[in-house]
């Protein structure tokens, strides 16, 4: 079966991410629809060697018939619009934040949790970027030892902040003022991403140790974290690290990483072999390396995560959402 897909703020990083990885992973897709707002209305989208005139989305767009819809235009955006889609039976697959932690929509990393799919009320969440990369990384361990606290440290790409971030490095390298962040980041490292919160935190440090627990089922789990946007335009790095419950030996563990799903271990620090944000751009999988016992508390690892952040962080989980829709859908 084909199905008619629309892709919502189709002009934006992440939007353009989806129409080359709707491309490459060649979806059953019928009629096709682009979206955005009135900014970009009428301007053109190739895909699949076709050109698409991208629409304004009103509250009509939903009334043609669209199987699902993914979502990036921010997360007014997908308040407003993703219950419009919702009650004229289209899913939505929603990248912002609007919905993640409404327990009436399943947060979904499709290596991690792909049974929540099936609770979905037509809204389906995208994790946040930095959380998706950690769960693939932390699920089979979970699995194995038992997860008691994680403490995260994160590197955070510009691309993160879409098309304005980008910009505010690429101009600030040539010495301009910023305009998307706060401060200079050409040079620097912010350790503020998203808005301040009453707690000290950042909002994205919240959307990490908040979505964690939600994926992994587990409320009760110790989750801390710092996030730092550093001068990088594409992929997030992180440090992990991982308290578990049980004892574990290195060699199981490394064996546990290299066999999970969508994983890629690069472990091999003698060789200077570790993972990179340049090498890692444009790849799906999460790259996994640096990996050393924790020997400050009786079970613990410490570990080097990074994935391409507009890819696995983003597009690439949203369209593995669809896939699995479709699947279920035969
Ligand atoms: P537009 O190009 O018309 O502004 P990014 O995060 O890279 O800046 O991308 C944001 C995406 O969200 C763009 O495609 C943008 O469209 C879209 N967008 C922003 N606001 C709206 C809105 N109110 N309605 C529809 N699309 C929107």
């Amino acid at each position: 079966k084909k199905i008619n897909l629309a892709v919502v703020g189709a002009t934006g990083m992440v939007g353009r991410t989806f129409l080359k990885v709707l491309e490459e992973r060649q979806l059953p897709i019928e009629n096709f629809y682009v979206m955005a707002s009135s900014r970009s209305a009428g301007s053109k989208l190739t895909f699949n060697g076709k050109e698409y005139t991208v629409e304004e989305l009103t509250e009509h767009s939903f009334d043609k018939p669209i199987d699902i819809a993914l979502f990036s235009a921010g997360g007014g955006t997908s308040e407003k619009f993703a219950p419009i889609a919702a009650a004229h039976g289209c899913i939505v697959i929603d990248n912002s934040s609007q919905w993640r932690m409404d327990p009436e929509v399943p947060l979904v990393v499709p290596e991690v949790n792909p049974e929540d799919i099936a609770w979905h009320k037509n809204i389906i969440a995208n994790p946040n970027c930095s959380t998706i990369q950690a769960m693939v990384a932390l699920k089979p361990l979970d699995d194995k030892y038992k997860i008691k606290r994680v403490v995260y440290s994160t590197y955070q790409a510009v691309s993160g902040a879409g098309m304005a971030g980008w910009k505010d490095l690429e101009n600030g390298l040539k010495g301009e003022a910023p305009k998307k962040f706060p401060h200079p980041i050409a040079n620097n490292c912010l350790p503020h991403i998203d808005v301040f919160l009453d707690n000290g935190y950042t909002k994205e440090e919240m959307k990490m140790v908040n979505e964690t627990r939600k994926i992994l089922h587990n409320d009760e789990m110790r989750v801390t974290a710092t996030t730092v946007r550093v001068p990088v335009f594409d992929c997030h790095s992180e440090s992990i690290n991982i308290e578990f419950e049980k004892p574990f030996e290195m060699d199981d563990l490394l064996e546990t990483l290299k066999n999970a799903p969508g994983v890629v271990l690069q472990n091999n620090s003698e060789a200077n072999e570790y993972p990179l944000a340049v090498d890692v751009a444009g790849h799906d999988e999460v790259y996994i390396g640096r990996v050393r016992r924790d020997d400050s508390v009786e079970s613990g690892v410490n570990i080097w995560v990074v994935a391409d952040n507009i890819r696995k962080g983003a597009a690439t989980n949203a369209v593995q959402i669809a896939e699995e829709i479709i699947k279920n859908m035969q």
